[in-house]
């Protein structure tokens, strides 16, 4: 099953350059693994979701379309019904949404590949991949004068500017990370980003 859906996921992330190739899925699989076996959750739901996680994401695809080809996968690989709950459970959920889905990850898998999924969001990687993404979708890199915005009133997909990024979420991660596992490590990470955006904008004047 787990080959099968390596397949199917490889497939999904193809070609991708806005930080989401399969490179991503790779380091979310491995971290999601590490902390699971640290928090003793389940890890064949563990490594599924991690896998799938971005699959459903409305940023990378459309969102109904997504979810009917997973189900069809699931028949193809006759996922139990209890697995696929769970699985679809942590898609629904997991993602940060300007922090509108906050509270609403219950499973112990779920915080798990979320922690994992934050965590390749920050340090050296996820400045990396900001930018990426910021290219990809025609953001410009900085505008002292565009501030960051509130993301539970503002639409997350408006235009910015890529530092803008690391005040609307990615400097807000290391506090909202559910395992203790997780939060040590993004601790280096976060201080690693405080120092780029303090350096960046030193450059910039
Ligand atoms: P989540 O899975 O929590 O919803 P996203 O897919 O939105 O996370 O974000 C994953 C990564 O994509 C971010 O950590 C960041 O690197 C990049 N990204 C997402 N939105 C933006 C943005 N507006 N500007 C720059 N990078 C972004
Ligand atoms: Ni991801």
């Amino acid at each position: 099953m787990i080959k099968e859906t390596e397949k199917y996921v490889k497939d999904f992330h193809m070609g991708d350059s806005s930080g989401h190739d399969y490179a991503h899925i790779e380091r979310v699989r491995k971290m999601a693994l590490t902390i699971g076996r640290e928090e003793q959750a389940d890890l064949l739901i563990v490594e599924m979701a991690a896998l799938l996680h971005d699959t459903v994401d409305d940023k990378l695809t459309d969102e109904v379309t997504a979810w009917t080809k997973l189900e069809n996968f699931f028949d193809q690989i006759a996922l139990a019904e209890d697995k696929r709950d769970a699985i679809k459970h942590i898609l629904k959920y997991m993602s940060f949404k300007g922090g509108k889905n906050a509270g609403k990850l219950e499973s112990l898998e779920g915080k798990v590949v979320q922690d994992a999924d934050r965590l390749d969001a920050i340090g050296a990687i996820g400045i990396a991949r900001t930018f990426m993404y910021a290219g990809k979708f025609g953001d410009i890199m900085y505008d002292p004068l565009i501030p960051p915005r509130d993301l539970q009133q503002a639409d997350y997909r408006e235009k910015t500017h890529a530092i803008n990024h690391f005040y609307e979420k990615l400097l807000k991660l290391k506090d909202l990370m559910n395992t203790e596992t997780g939060r040590a490590i993004a601790a280096e990470r976060h201080e690693f980003m405080e120092q780029f955006v303090a350096q960046f904008k030193e450059e910039w004047q």
